[in-house]
């Protein structure tokens, strides 16, 4: 629990035009890509995050050298020293798991920790394990420590996920870009983050095609090089400002957005009654009229509507009219803002994997704690919304993915200092 906490004063409308950062759900295994090239990767767009810290102390911890200058960071990999990432590294952030393909890729061993759980519920990792298997990975787990290695080169494969996990698409794709022979992944994620990892290693040389599909193809390259990058935008930082601006009936013009990205989200607020109008780099939403309830929403791989986005949708949906039911297909324990939104006057039960959500005509400012990163955002998106102040505190979590929240909302009308 950190001491610092964010302080609302809700009842503001959101207005205003913001930027929206790079996506971290891209840079992160973006970053594990550089390390993979062996050499002098500059990678633009690059958001200010605890998980892009915790990361360049990852790849410090493996010998590369890492420097921000403004909105660049540079990686240089091209000399590593280690294929081991420590316990206390992997505690750190959970999808280091991605730099287990990347180091494997690279130096043909790996070993770390096994990553533990975290707030959303058991994280396996099985089909990343079972997926490196088929690449020709021999895998040992004990006492909590993972230890893969490739006896010989990669020479391809035929991978059919049993779904579409990101991470393990993220994870075979690292593993299987240097080698020879053709490696396909079937049922493989869709994420827009998995074509920029694609973009990215084939800007380093590699020979990647139909990422963005669920059959993604790597043949096997002798090796690559550096490259110059700039990271997507986030989509779902794009959508907690659009539900920030939904909530206080405001309007928002967002920049640095790709509105393709989002089609599943962008009809999620227009059923709601929010006007939305996506342009080529930028949308604009406004809510001028009540917000109406939701029938059903259900979270669905991409392109579905996307799980990151649940947490915010349900703390708009408390102030919608009528009764919204949410259905949570991705992770088992994603409802973690609910509690926090009791306590503010918002009507939700929650019961497995579905929430039912009755619009309350008010919240109320109350003192709250964010369980994870989406439910902290949830938060914040409720505390604008509410009379008087909300306070949320375990900050940790919500600057994993947003940068500088508070200047942020600031910067577009909100009432909120972190004290
Ligand atoms: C990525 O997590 C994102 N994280 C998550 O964003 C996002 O919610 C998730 O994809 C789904 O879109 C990053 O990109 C760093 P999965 P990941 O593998 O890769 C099960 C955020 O808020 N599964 O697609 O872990 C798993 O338990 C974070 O920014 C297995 O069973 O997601 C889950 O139920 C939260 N075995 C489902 O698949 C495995 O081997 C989806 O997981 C792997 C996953």
């Amino acid at each position: 629990m950190t001491e610092s906490r964010l302080y609302i004063e809700g009842g503001r409308k959101i207005c205003g035009e913001i930027g929206v950062h790079g996506a971290k759900n891209s840079v992160l295994p973006v970053l594990a890509g550089a390390l993979l090239s062996g050499g002098v990767c500059r990678i633009h767009n690059c958001p200010e995050l605890s998980d892009v810290y915790a990361s360049c102390r990852i790849l410090r911890s493996l010998g590369c050298r890492c420097g921000r200058e403004g909105d660049v960071l540079e990686v240089d990999a091209r000399s590593i020293s280690d294929y081991e990432i420590s316990e206390g590294l992997m505690r750190e952030m959970r999808s280091s798991i991605v730099f287990l393909g990347a180091i494997l890729g690279r130096l043909r061993r790996c070993r770390l920790s096994f990553p533990g759980g975290c707030e959303l519920g058991p994280r396996p990792i099985d089909i990343h394990l079972s997926g490196l298997k088929k690449l020709g990975a021999r895998i040992s787990e004990d006492h909590g420590v993972l230890d893969c290695s490739f006896s010989g080169a990669v020479t391809g494969a035929d991978i059919t996920l049993p779904l579409p996990s990101v991470g393990a698409t993220e994870n075979i794709m690292l593993a299987a870009v240097i080698g020879s022979g053709e490696t396909v992944i079937r049922n493989a994620a869709r994420e827009p983050e998995i074509s920029d990892l694609a973009e990215f290693l084939n800007a380093c040389g590699a020979s990647i095609s139909g990422h963005g599909s669920s059959t993604v193809s790597i043949k096997g390259v002798g090796g690559l090089h550096g490259c110059e990058f700039s990271v997507m935008p986030d989509r779902i930082v794009a959508a907690t400002y659009m539900g920030a601006a939904a909530i206080t009936g405001g309007e928002l013009m967002l920049r640095g957005v790709r509105p393709s990205d989002m089609y599943s989200t962008v009809s999620v607020y227009e059923q709601m009654g929010c006007s939305v109008y996506p342009y080529s780099d930028r949308i604009y939403i406004s809510a001028k009229k009540p917000l109406c309830a939701v029938k059903t929403l259900r979270t669905t791989p991409y392109p579905g509507f996307p799980t990151d986005c649940q947490p915010i949708v349900m703390a708009v949906l408390t102030r919608a009219k009528g009764t919204s039911v949410i259905v949570e297909n991705i992770f088992e324990n994603r409802f973690r803002a609910a509690p926090e939104l009791l306590r503010m006057g918002a009507d939700i039960k929650a019961e497995g994997k579905v929430a039912v959500i009755e619009g309350v005509p008010k919240l109320s400012g109350a003192a709250t704690v964010a369980a994870d990163l989406r439910a902290g955002a949830a938060l914040v998106v409720a505390g604008l919304a509410a009379d008087g102040t909300t306070a949320v505190s375990n900050l940790n979590y919500i600057d994993r993915g947003y940068e500088s929240i508070e200047t942020a909302l600031r910067s577009i009308g909100a009432k909120i200092r972190r004290a």
